[in-house]
This record gives structure tokens, C-alpha cells and sequence, in this order.
């Protein structure tokens, strides 16, 4: 028996490294599954069916179940038509996995605006487009158990310096997840977030580099398939506790993001007197401030 029988998937930019990994696992696992992606370069700005594709072959040479779909996640009227598509192919849709994404990195004083656009355009704008129509499938069909699962990222969970497009994208992913964790609970859907860490060519020119993970394609740990365990789980049915979460997973660990909470406050019973403020902020804040930021430089 598997874990996801009778379960319906999409999963977008699920034609290579990530996606393509859940959608083989999901597969497997007796999902059937609508193997998303436009096959852009990674920067974005073409297309190419193929990988889609190969990877609905693959499944289907292996006795799953899948289609191809070469829909651009960030046309609004097309995501609709395919999520429509899922549920005409499939008879349902359950699950929603965004995966599909690109990079162009800069610096936020050299960055052009459309180095900006095109990265919120498929993080951003793309997760939104498919969570619309998915969510409003799901609230005419209420009664099931019903998933959405947002790939985001260390880069904005901890601020990558050189990309802050992408940063801010995954961020946006973030709080349009806990928005949709409230809105959507009542319907039977959870929404929760992936923050992957795996060798893909996303990462590829971190091979060889000084970094604490060893990417490198023979290192099974970074594999893309072993981020995909806390996906599984997010997308099976006993998994209806966890909402509105982010789950780091990669290089051998899965681990849980605390969400924001307030650590300190300091309170006036009326208007604040700003040399009160300023002494209490740095008296109070100053000590509570001491995660290890792993991108923040050491000040010279
Ligand atoms: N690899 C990592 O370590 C890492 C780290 C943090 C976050 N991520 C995130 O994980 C996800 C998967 O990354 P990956 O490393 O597998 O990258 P990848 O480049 O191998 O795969 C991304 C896929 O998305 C597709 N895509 C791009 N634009 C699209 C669009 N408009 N519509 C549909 N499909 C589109 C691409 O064609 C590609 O196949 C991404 O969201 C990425 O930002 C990856």
C-alpha cells in the first residue's frame, strides 16, 4: 500500500532537481500527479517541454501515474486552466506542491527592475496563482484533506546577501503561507513551507567551494531526494496537525523553524518620552539579540 493512494498532486517546476524528485516519490507512493514546469532556464526566459515530459514518462514507464505540463506558473488564467486539468485527468486534486522557481542574483545597489520582477513574478506571483485556483476548487469541495506545500528558502529565512529578490520572494511565500494556514484550516487544507537545501544546478557553483555542506553530486546527503521525506509527510493525510510551519530540509537534516514570537517588549502607560524608549530598547533588545546569522560578516 502507498502512503498517498488514491491522492491527486500538482506539482509545479516538478521537471528537474527538486520537483522531479517529489513527483517520482509522490508516484510511488500511488499519487497521481500533474508534473508541472516550463522548462526555463535557470534564469528564467524560455521554455522546454522536455523535462516535464521525461519525468511523466518516467513515472508512467513505471507503472504510476502522471501527465506533463508545460504551463508558466506566473500566467494567472493558465494555472487556473491547469489545475482544472488535474481534477478533469484525475477526478480530484489534494495535494499542491510549488516548487518552480529561478535566480538572478545582485546586489540590491546594482540590482535591475527586472532582475526584481522576474524573480516575485515566479516565486511570488507563481505561488499565489496556484494556490488561488487550487483553494478555490478546495472550497467547493469541502470534506478532505487537503495540502499545499511552498518551497522557500535559507536565503530569506536568513537573509542571503546577493539575493534579495529572491529573498524577498520566499519571504512573501512564507507570509502568504501563515495568511493561507488561518483562511484555509476550516476547509480541510493545511499550508506549510519547505526551506530545501540540496545539489541541484541551482547549487551547482557551490561545488568545490568553502562551504559547511559538501555539494557535490556523489554526496547522498544533498541529494534532491533526501529533502523529499518531510514533503511525503506533508502531503499525507496524518499530517493534518501541522499548519501554517516552516521545515528546513537537507544534507541529512529536517529540522523545525520556530515562527515568529515576541521575545521582549517594554510598555509606557501613555506617550512614549523617546530617551525612556531609546534606553530601554537598548537595554532590553541588546541582550536578546544573539542568533548566529550564518550570511552577517564579522565587523571589522
Ligand atoms: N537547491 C537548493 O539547495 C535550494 C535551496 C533553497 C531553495 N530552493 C528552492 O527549491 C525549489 C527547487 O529548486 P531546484 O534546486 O530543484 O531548482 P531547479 O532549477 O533544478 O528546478 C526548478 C524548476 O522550476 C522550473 N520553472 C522555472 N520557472 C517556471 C515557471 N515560470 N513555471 C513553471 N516552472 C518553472 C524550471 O524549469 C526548473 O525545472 C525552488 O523554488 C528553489 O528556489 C532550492
Amino acid at each position: 500500500m502507498g502512503k498517498l493512494d488514491g491522492r491527486v498532486a500538482v506539482i509545479t517546476g516538478g521537471g528537474r532537481g527538486i520537483g522531479a524528485a517529489v513527483a517520482r516519490c509522490f508516484a510511488a507512493e500511488g499519487a497521481s500527479v500533474l508534473v508541472n514546469d516550463l522548462g526555463a532556464p535557470m534564469e528564467g526566459g524560455g521554455t522546454d517541454a522536455g523535462p516535464a515530459q521525461e519525468v511523466a514518462a518516467e513515472i508512467s514507464r513505471a507503472g504510476g501515474k502522471a501527465i506533463s505540463d508545460g504551463t508558466d506558473v506566473t500566467d494567472f488564467d493558465a494555472v487556473q486552466r491547469m489545475i482544472q486539468r488535474a481534477v478533469d485527468e484525475f477526478g480530484r486534486l489534494d495535494i499542491l506542491v510549488n516548487v518552480a522557481g529561478i535566480i538572478r542574483d545582485g546586489m540590491i545597489f546594482k540590482m535591475e527592475e527586472a532582475q526584481w520582477d522576474a524573480v516575485i513574478d515566479v516565486h511570488l506571483k507563481g505561488t499565489f496563482n496556484t494556490v488561488r485556483h487550487a483553494s478555490a476548487y478546495w472550497r467547493e469541495h469541502r470534506g478532505g484533506q487537503y495540502r499545499i506545500i511552498n518551497f522557500v528558502s535559507g536565503s530569506g529565512l536568513y537573509g542571503s546577501p546577493t539575493q534579495p529578490n529572491y529573498a524577498a520572494a520566499k519571504m512573501g511565500i512564507v507570509g502568504l503561507t501563515f495568511s493561507c494556514a488561518n483562511s484555509l484550516n476550516g476547509y480541510g487544507v493545511t499550508s506549510n513551507c519547505i526551506a530545501p537545501i540540496a545539489f541541484t544546478r541551482m547549487t551547482e557553483s557551490l561545488q568545490g567551494k568553502a562551504t559547511v555542506m559538501d555539494y557535490s553530486p556523489d554526496n547522498p546527503r544533498i541529494s534532491a531526494e533526501n529533502v523529499v521525506p518531510p514533503v511525503l509527510y506533508l502531503a499525507m493525510e496524518q499530517s493534518d496537525w501541522i499548519n501554517g510551519r516552516v521545515i528546513e530540509s537537507g544534507n541529512g537534516k529536517i529540522g523545525l523553524f520556530s515562527n515568529p514570537e515576541m521575545t521582549r517588549q517594554i510598555m509606557t502607560d501613555g506617550l512614549w518620552d523617546d530617551d525612556v524608549a531609546i534606553t530601554e530598547m537598548e537595554t532590553v533588545f541588546r541582550e536578546a539579540i544573539h542568533q548566529p546569522n550564518p550570511f552577517a560578516k564579522p565587523k571589522s
